[in-house]
């Protein structure tokens, strides 16, 4: 994490296509959920993870925050995007001490931007199997820039963003309280949002590999306008399952697997570049989470064009949520929409 929490916190997700938010609360034996909110935001608000239009997001984040009546001023939230740069590296064995106080110098060689315009965080994974003498580390580097105007939305809501995260780190902060992991079991989570995937590679609960894709929802949209002329709005309506006059079911659904199909290319590529990148090791199992992964059929067909069990990643999996304050139903339906949010909403004091 880029800066780090004190107290306890909302979680808020700027996400390109809307934003969420969500606040647990810590009881006996694990979370309980007690607030949820999710409010769209118009489609040029966010461009390529960039903030281009910070009024209407200010606007939506102070609307969601009131409306839900969040009392606490410290948010957690995160970034993506090109802004990001997460890199594995292997450095000799050292303290966490002796990495915070050298990191500037180690990073630059690993970094493509000015070590002086990026915010900068490690986290220590252990010694190296093959060389015990070196260790690995995974090293995350936002522009200060980038991370600053997200930082500006939150304080002109009148709010603290006591944790900046990455997206997919929220993600697998949400998978280990959810499902916890298996050692030496290599799993990927796979966040499919709006404008981009964020791929995580965890091999016994630790990231060794992560990569963000270009493409998500968005290109199902930009083919259903292209392929039945439709208007943005009207892409959206059908491809939710909408009925419009004129509009065949049947071409929707045939627009909506081959679209499918190139993000299923995407993710293959993905993964056979972490594996020609780590002596050949295979993802085994793959939890898909994000807007997108309720795309009818995306769950089956990654299954068998990757030919590994892939399996829907459900953030409330083990948080109590009271049946009297939310529906059941609603909660499942919105679900995949909550997985960052819900990593974030668990950020407290001391993480690392
Ligand atoms: N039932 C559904 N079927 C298909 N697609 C869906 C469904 N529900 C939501 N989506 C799509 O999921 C996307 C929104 O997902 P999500 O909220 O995870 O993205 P985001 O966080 O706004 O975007 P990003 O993380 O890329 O900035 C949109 O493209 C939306 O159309
Ligand atoms: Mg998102």
């Amino acid at each position: 994490m880029l800066i780090k929490a004190k107290k306890d916190v909302v979680g808020i997700d700027i996400g390109s296509s809307s934003i969420k938010l969500v606040q647990l609360r810590q009881a006996k034996g694990g979370y309980q959920l007690m607030t949820l909110g999710v409010a769209p935001l118009p489609p040029e608000a966010i461009v390529d993870n960039a903030i281009m239009d910070s009024g209407s997001v200010v606007e939506v984040v102070r609307n969601l925050v009131e409306s839900h009546k969040v009392k606490t001023k410290n948010a957690a939230t995160s970034v993506s995007g090109h802004s990001v740069i997460i890199r594995k590296i292997q450095l000799p064995i050292m303290t966490e001490e002796e990495m915070e106080a050298s990191i500037q110098w180690e990073a630059e060689q690993y970094i493509p931007f000015e070590i002086s315009e990026v915010n900068l965080d490690f986290q220590i994974l252990g010694p190296d199997a093959r060389d015990p003498s070196q260790m690995n580390v995974i090293l995350v580097a936002a522009k200060k820039e980038f991370v600053n105007d997200h930082v500006a939305v939150f304080r002109e809501c009148g709010m603290n963003p006591v944790v900046m995260d990455i997206d997919c780190f929220a993600i697998e902060n949400a998978f280990e309280a959810n499902y916890g992991f298996e050692e030496d079991e290599i799993v990927a989570l796979i966040n499919m949002g709006a404008a981009a995937m964020n791929v995580n590679v965890l091999k016994g609960g630790k990231s060794v590999f992560t990569r963000d894709i270009q493409v998500g929802g968005n290109m199902y949209n930009e083919e259903i306008q292209k392929r039945l002329g439709l208007s943005g709005e009207d892409a959206e309506e059908v491809k939710l399952g909408g009925e419009i006059e004129d509009i065949d079911a049947a071409a929707v659904m045939a627009v909506i697997n081959d679209a499918t199909e190139s993000l299923a290319q995407e993710v293959q590529r993905s993964f056979d570049f972490f594996s020609a990148t780590s002596s050949d090791e295979k993802v085994q199992k793959l939890y898909i989470t994000g807007g997108v992964s309720k795309t009818p059929n995306v769950r089956e067909y990654l299954e068998s064009q990757l030919a590994i069990p892939v399996e829907l990643l459900d953030p409330f999996r083990l948080i109590k949520v009271n049946e009297k304050e939310f529906d059941p139903e609603y909660i499942q339906a919105v679900g995949p929409l909550f997985s960052v949010a819900v990593g974030l909403a668990m950020r407290r004091l001391g993480d690392k």
